[in-house]
């Protein structure tokens, strides 16, 4: 969305700031032998506790508050009692809600405990990558430009980007213009970030497939050809200089 009064940019700010701490504060809690259901529960009753309303839930009939994608699930994993979250576990939440009006969106992926199966040279490629392309947007810059520096770092590190799931923009409703944020450059894509918009920017980096699938369950995605994938996002504030980053609090950099 535009910002365009003092009152919107505060709007933007509280749910932001709501997210953002229902993310970290379920990262913590997140623990060997919960269920992923608990978690969700967990995560929920924080939204409750600020009035904010699940965007997944309210919006989009998904069966759970936050989406917990868990080893090979890519995205939009569907909570479960039946889900126990193990050792070495890797997790990505992705939490999004409205408040007043104005909607905001966040995630990231990590290990669990130990990392066993040696899944955090990718979750620090994801985390690093979505920080080196926040840094270089401001009102001007090519949205094509931002996705190619996402899929050239991946590159470097060895690691691919899923090409059909993207960044948007976000305020008014979840998902707005513009639309497709994607990981990889469109040449033919002129269209550029603007000044006083907020956008939600968010890493798609896969050790092996190029493409996310969606299983029977209707909800959630997987790599066409396996593998893992981690997500990092941050909803943000374009100015002429570095972004403000409104989720900031879910303290994900970290
Ligand atoms: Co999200
Ligand atoms: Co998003």
């Amino acid at each position: 969305m535009s910002i365009t009064k003092e009152s919107e940019l505060i709007g933007m700010q509280k749910i932001s700031e709501v997210v953002g701490t229902t993310l970290k504060l379920m990262r913590a809690y997140a623990k060997v032998g919960m269920s992923t259901k608990e978690l969700d529960e967990y995560g929920g009753s924080i939204l409750k506790s600020y009035g904010a309303k699940s965007a997944p839930y309210e919006t989009y009939g998904f069966p759970g508050y936050s989406c917990i994608s868990v080893n090979e699930e890519a995205a939009h994993g569907i909570p479960s009692a039946k889900k126990i979250l193990k050792e070495g576990d890797l997790i990505n939440i992705d939490v999004s809600a409205e408040l007043n009006g104005f909607w905001s969106d966040n995630g990231g992926s990590f290990v669990l405990g130990k990392d066993i199966h040696h899944h955090q040279p990718l979750v620090d490629a994801s985390r690093q990558i979505l920080q080196k392309a926040i840094q270089n947007i401001k009102g001007g810059v090519k949205i094509a430009d931002i996705g190619d520096i996402i899929e050239t770092e991946a590159k470097k590190s060895g690691f691919k980007v899923l090409k059909n799931l993207a960044g948007h923009g976000v305020g008014r409703s979840l998902h707005e213009e513009p639309e497709n944020i994607l990981n990889y450059r469109v040449k033919a894509n002129r269209e550029r970030f603007q000044k006083n918009t907020t956008v939600a920017i968010e890493t798609f980096i896969s050790t092996t497939s190029s493409y996310a699938v969606e299983l029977n369950d209707g909800w959630t995605l997987v790599g066409n050809k396996g593998g893992y994938v981690t997500q990092h996002e941050q909803t943000i504030l374009i100015t002429d200089h570095a972004p403000v980053i409104l989720t900031a609090c879910n303290e994900i950099w970290r």
